[in-house]
């Protein structure tokens, strides 16, 4: 009787053990390395619109960090001075931007400044070239994320003709769109 006992014991100790196995190999991919859906970086390739003539094109990256996202990069082929950078609702490019759509705005919000407390979650202002037409991307974001309702996975990044004068309804009255990108997974 003892001896079946200790045998009945390991069999549940077998399963409590398979279990615990399960769940591990379960949780694993959450992890990241490769594998899952924990994205923590993401590209967007700027590729000149056809019908503006532009030449304008760059790389840009989001990273994941603990207080929301880093974008950095480097934009050229601009005339020098401001120019509008958005996230749009639309991961598509044609000849003239358009099919990238309206500014990415989840949360119904009004067309406003990057540093606003309420703003579309794709404004993030302007980008400034220099006299050589080359602009330096370097900003932080609270809202942007690779998950939820505010994803940019797979959604458009707009450099625009003008600047975005950050207050006119409903995107800033920045003019054509000179390069879109579509934003997505990159290496991390
Ligand atoms: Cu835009
Ligand atoms: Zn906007």
């Amino acid at each position: 009787m003892a001896q079946n006992k200790w045998i009945a014991a390991l069999g549940v100790g077998s399963v409590v053990g398979l279990l615990a196995l399960g769940m591990q190999t379960e949780a694993a991919p959450q992890q990241g390395h490769g594998g899952g859906n924990m994205v923590s970086k993401a590209e967007a390739q700027l590729i000149p619109t056809t019908k503006t003539d532009s030449k304008v094109k760059g790389t840009i990256y989001f990273e994941k960090t603990s207080k929301g996202m880093h974008v950095h990069g480097e934009i050229t082929g601009l005339t020098p001075g401001e120019h509008g950078f958005h996230v749009h609702e639309f991961g598509i490019w044609s000849p003239d931007g358009m099919s990238s759509g309206g500014h990415f705005n989840p949360t119904k919000a009004a067309h406003s400044s990057h540093d606003s407390p309420k703003r579309h979650v794709g404004d993030l202002g302007n980008v400034k070239a220099d006299d050589r037409g080359k602009a330096m991307v370097d900003l932080d974001d609270d809202e942007l994320s690779f998950e939820g309702a505010n994803c940019i996975l797979g959604r458009g990044l707009v450099v625009h003709e003008k600047a975005d004068d950050l207050k006119s309804q409903p995107a800033g009255n920045a003019g054509g769109r000179l390069a879109v990108a579509i934003i997505g997974v990159a290496r991390p």
